[in-house]
This record gives C-alpha cells, sequence and structure tokens, in this order.
C-alpha cells in the first residue's frame, strides 16, 4: 500500500494498521532527512497549511510547524487568544475566512470532543487532529507507538502500562487505539475515578495498582493529570496522588528489571514523574518529541498526496 486509506487524520479509530505501517515507513524516511546538515526537502513547495490552535500547546504546535517548513510548505498560524473568536466568531466562519485564503490543510487543536469531525464534514480541505477536547490525539499516539518500536524493535507482543488521568487523556485514548492496532497488550492504572466507564470494553485490563502494573509492563506511559478538564476533585489530594500514582527512581529501581519510560509532555515533575526518573537513562521522553517531528512529517505529507490527485 502506498497511500492512507484516508484524506484526513481525525483519531487513530478511523484509520488501519496498513495505515500505521506507512505512517511509520514514511516517518523512517524523514528521520533519517532530519539529521542531515540540510534538513529541508521541497515535497510540499505547492502546499498551503493552516496550523489553528483553540487550546494552548507547546510541543503539538512547534513540531507541526517544524514538520511542514522542513516539507516547505507554506505555513499560517493562528492563536484563539488573540483572534476573532473573542469577539464572538464561530469555528466554521473562522475556518472558512482562513480557506478563502487558499488553504490546502488545516492541523486544528480543539478544546471541543469530535471539532475535527465536524469540520472534516463542513469545509473542503484536509483536516489534521491536534487534540480535541477529551477525545483524540492521533499524532501523539503515532509517535508514542513509534519511539515503542524504535527503542525496543516492535510493538507487537510488547507490555504497555498507561498511567494517570485516563478519564480526561486524549493521549490515552489515541494510545489505547493504536497499541491495540499494532498487537501490544495495553493495561491502564490510574485512582478508580479517573478510570472511564468502557475502559474494559476496549480491550484493556485495569490494574489499581501501580507497583504491580510496573512489574508486569515493559513500558511504562506517564500521563498528567488535566486539571484543567476537572470541575469536581477526582482525588483527595495532590501528595496522596503523587503518593500512590507518582513514579519515582526508587519504586524505578527496585523493580527487578529496566523498563522504559515515556510521557507526552508536559511534566508535571514533582506529581506524575520525579525529575531524576524523566531524565534517566530509561526515559525516551525527548525522543518522543523528536520523533514527533518524523511522524507529522510523514502525516502531512500522505495527506498532501492525496491532495493532489484530487
Ligand atoms: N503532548 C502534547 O500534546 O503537548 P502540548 O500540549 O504541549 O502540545
Amino acid at each position: 500500500m502506498s497511500e492512507l486509506s484516508v484524506n484526513h487524520l481525525l483519531g487513530i479509530k478511523y484509520i488501519t494498521k496498513a495505515d500505521i505501517d506507512l505512517i511509520f515507513e514514511t516517518a523512517d524516511h524523514f528521520k533519517e532527512i532530519i539529521n542531515r546538515p540540510i534538513k529541508k526537502v521541497p515535497s510540499l513547495r505547492d502546499i498551503t497549511i493552516a496550523n489553528l490552535f483553540f487550546e494552548n500547546s507547546t510541543r503539538t504546535k512547534l513540531s507541526f510547524e517544524l514538520a511542514e517548513k522542513r516539507l516547505s510548505a507554506d505555513v499560517i498560524n493562528f492563536s484563539a487568544g488573540a483572534s476573532s473568536v473573542k469577539k464572538g466568531e464561530t469555528l466554521i466562519d473562522t475556518v472558512n475566512n482562513i480557506l478563502s485564503m487558499k488553504v490546502d490543510m488545516v492541523v486544528m487543536r480543539h478544546p471541543n470532543p469530535g471539532a475535527g469531525v465536524f469540520l472534516s464534514k463542513n469545509i473542503k480541505a484536509s483536516i489534521v487532529n491536534a487534540g480535541d477536547g477529551a477525545h483524540e490525539h492521533p499524532t501523539q499516539a503515532l509517535l508514542d507507538s513509534y519511539s515503542i518500536s524504535k527503542k525496543l524493535g516492535d510493538v507487537g507482543g510488547k507490555k504497555v502500562v498507561i498511567v494517570g488521568d485516563i478519564l480526561h487523556s486524549r493521549v490515552a485514548l489515541s494510545n489505547i487505539f493504536a497499541l491495540k492496532l499494532l498487537g501490544a497488550e495495553v493495561k491502564v492504572c490510574g485512582p478508580k475515578t479517573l478510570m472511564p466507564k468502557y475502559i474494559e470494553s476496549m480491550g484493556v485490563e485495569v490494574e489499581l495498582n501501580l507497583r504491580k502494573a510496573l512489574e508486569w509492563c515493559d513500558v511504562a506511559n506517564m500521563l498528567r493529570v488535566q486539571n484543567e478538564r476537572m470541575d469536581i476533585s477526582y482525588f483527595p489530594s495532590t501528595r496522596e496522588y503523587t503518593q500512590q500514582y507518582g513514579l519515582n527512581k526508587e519504586l524505578l529501581d527496585s523493580l527487578n528489571k529496566e523498563i522504559v519510560i515515556m510521557h507526552p509532555g508536559p511534566i508535571n515533575r514533582g506529581v506524575e514523574i520525579t525529575s531524576d526518573v524523566a531524565d534517566s537513562g530509561q526515559s525516551i521522553i525527548l525522543n518522543q518529541v523528536e520523533n514527533g517531528v518524523a511522524i507529522r512529517m510523514a502525516v502531512i505529507y500522505l495527506l498532501a498526496s492525496k491532495i493532489k490527485q484530487q
């Protein structure tokens, strides 16, 4: 297969294993290019991309922008805080105004779940979901699985535990879809109050005890508690959360094996993970960020190839 089965990347649940394999193969090629002295290719000189961020971001926004520029696309950036959204403009009006400027692709982060799907049904441009509320964050899941495959040789057959605020996490949901498609075994670990009711129906086991989860896994993906999505308290205090679900060096060193530590960022150092773990040799957190550029180049390149065929 040399093309994606979809015209948009709205979530991992809409793509196939063959799509992921193609994205990873393409990312391998771009990873090699971005490590050369001249890191840029002319592939997308005829493509214009708008990055629309209606919610804060550091990694995803910079990573997409760099990926687009490495592919020589024309790039425009939009942040809701400094826009006419503040004056009451609707999402469709905002996006249609941007599309009038002859934009081919929209990369969008939005606080509302389903915002990308809504846009794909209402405008003529290829949409990439850069995170929609607590729904999906597909490029994060792709770069996470890709980073596991680079570190351990394969994702299939590996045991991965996702730890923390599963209920509010688009990273958890997209990771579960991607890891299961690629044949990994997946557990989730965290307070019962932060476990969605449907989680076991996704073929994922719940383990409430962090030590047991770490003893079982090859890889632990530590998530941030999404305080901005909580309107009530889901655990007594941050201190108690850290005592039960925080990963520190003493716990890591007490396991009788080496596991791989991941985190999508931003990190709350000292809450879900201590600094000495985040910065340890077992952590691949910065490799995830580096791989993110190659993965986003691959996604944009493959979607743009489909636009060019239309
Ligand atoms: N991982 C991630 O989505 O980080 P940002 O919110 O900084 O983009």
